[in-house]
């Protein structure tokens, strides 16, 4: 910004930011004013800002390896001179105007080094003229008899005072996206970068590490979802490469190797939505289970569980949390594809629970193509002789595309379990996962009419999925596309 008088000082005008050498870098402050007070006193005294003081140096633009000393630079801050007995008071009452910046002290030496004086610096965004204050700070200086005649203070900025914003914004081509959002999951920043954002992929990593403190690893997501397991292909961009993860999800604690499993931070709602619709001494199916987020928790509210996943890596991970949360007595756990499961486990387990009078849920968490599973429930106790009771309560995940998801999620259910579910489902909307595509829930009961029904054959589930997944697969992409 400049420094402007009016007419009859004369009209000065100096550039409000330097460029520190480089070997200068450090993060203290310099307490020398470089105009005489008389210059910049009272009233007569503006500044002009320029949109984005806390601009770093223009050199910084198109770095790509990070040199934090290239963003120290000096600018020039308004300042009070306020006599040390009533600083606390002076400081609280100034709240609003006072400088804010991490790392910054509000209130430095007084250049003369006098111990009866202190500066409090002002935010230059908000105090350009002694009229800046607003009428109950003007009220407070004069009640502390504090003078408002604005002094300069040269600060040393340095990388560490910026924001990840405005070092990006500053290094990234002019008028490009800088945007740099993440998922956090322990201590690993999970982001996905865009393609003009690439060539400075591990200058964001490393500026991400920096002002996160916890996050010791940051990842970019390198292509899409894998689609058999859910996970990600990852580069580490900045700092260790240690993938186990530890996380902690509605009080409950998860580990596993965020690069091969699939974790999800943005379902903790709809996780514990779910478990809490569960009570204690009822029997949960988790055919798609990953490393827990559904079994784990139930398991500890009381309920008896048998969890699933294909992916080996899920399994053990799953496994390893039941022990960490101690209920590995309560969940048994398999590795299976999910039709082998209902068609195994489940099938075995249902005619004994469908005797008593504990509810029974199948969770059934693989969006992209969950609802091609549903068949799997066609038949599946044809021998036994059909009831009415106590038949399991599907929680059955998808994806939809539909300008009205929830009709297309009830038909789409509809028509792979074989049974029209309109007047006896309800449907849950979950998240928006991209535009125009919602993640749903459709809960219903098994008809017993499908679940006894003696005209479906129940194909053998075959041990290798993969020719099954082929078809689904495929089914799925109708849906998605
Ligand atoms: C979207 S994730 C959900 C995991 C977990 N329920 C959650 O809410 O975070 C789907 C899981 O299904 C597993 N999976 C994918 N295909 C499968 C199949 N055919 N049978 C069983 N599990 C499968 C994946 O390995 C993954 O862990």
């Amino acid at each position: 910004y400049q420094l402007l008088t009016f007419p009859n000082k004369g009209v000065f005008s100096f550039p409000s930011v330097s460029p520190a050498p480089h070997s200068v870098y450090n993060s203290r402050l310099c307490s020398a004013a470089t105009l005489p007070v008389s210059a910049c006193s009272g009233s007569a005294v503006k500044f002009i800002m320029e949109p984005k003081l806390y601009r770093p140096p223009p050199e910084v633009r198109g770095m790509t390896s990070l040199d934090k000393e290239a963003f120290t630079q000096t600018i020039t801050v308004p300042a009070l001179r306020v006599p040390t007995g009533v600083l606390n008071k002076v400081v609280k009452s100034l709240k609003k105007s006072a400088i804010q910046r991490p790392g910054i002290p509000r209130v430095v030496q007084d250049k003369e080094e006098s111990s009866d004086f202190r500066l409090v610096l002002l935010d230059p965004h908000k105090v350009s003229s002694t009229t800046s204050f607003s009428e109950a700070e003007a009220e407070a200086l004069r009640s502390f008899s504090v003078s408002e005649e604005l002094q300069h203070y040269e600060l040393q900025l340095t990388y560490h005072n910026l924001k990840t914003e405005e070092v990006l914004e500053a290094v990234l081509p002019q008028g490009q996206d800088v945007t740099s959002s993440f998922s956090r999951v322990g201590h690993i920043a999970h982001m996905n970068l865009r393609d003009h954002q690439l060539p400075y992929k591990n200058l964001i990593g490393q500026v991400i590490m920096d002002k996160n403190p916890g996050v010791t690893c940051v990842v970019n997501k390198t292509n899409m979802i894998d689609s058999t397991y859910r996970n990600f292909k990852m580069e580490v961009l900045a700092g260790e490469e240690n993938m186990v993860a530890k996380v902690k999800e509605n009080g409950v604690n998860y580990e596993f190797d965020f690069s091969r499993v699939y974790w999800n931070p943005r379902l903790s709602t709809e996780h514990q939505r779910v478990v809490q619709l569960i009570k204690p001494g009822e029997t949960v199916f988790d055919v798609f289970a990953g490393v827990g987020p559904f079994a784990v928790p139930a398991a500890r509210s009381g309920a008896k569980v048998l969890a699933n996943d294909l992916n080996p890596e899920s399994y053990r991970w799953l496994q390893h949390n039941c022990k960490l949360n101690k209920v590995e007595k309560k969940v048994r756990s398999f590795n299976l594809d999910g039709r082998a499961f209902i068609q195994g486990p489940v099938k075995q387990e249902l005619p004994a629970l469908l005797k008593g009078t504990a509810g029974v849920h199948v969770v059934m968490n693989l969006p992209a193509l969950a609802l091609e599973f549903l068949d799997a429930f066609r038949g599946l106790l044809h021998q036994e002789p059909p009831c009415d009771e106590n038949l399991p309560i599907v929680h059955c995940y998808c994806f939809s595309k539909d300008d009205n998801p929830e009709t297309d999620v009830v038909k789409r259910a509809s028509d792979s379990i074989g049974f029209p579910l309109e007047s006896q489902c309800s449907v849950h909307f979950v998240r928006n996962v991209a535009p125009n595509k919602d993640m749903m829930c459709v809960r219903f009961k098994v008809p017993k009419e499908v679940l006894f029904s003696k005209d479906h054959d129940q194909t053998e589930p075959s041990e290798e999925p993969s020719s099954y997944r082929f078809i689904t697969i495929r089914n799925a992409r109708k849906h998605l596309s």
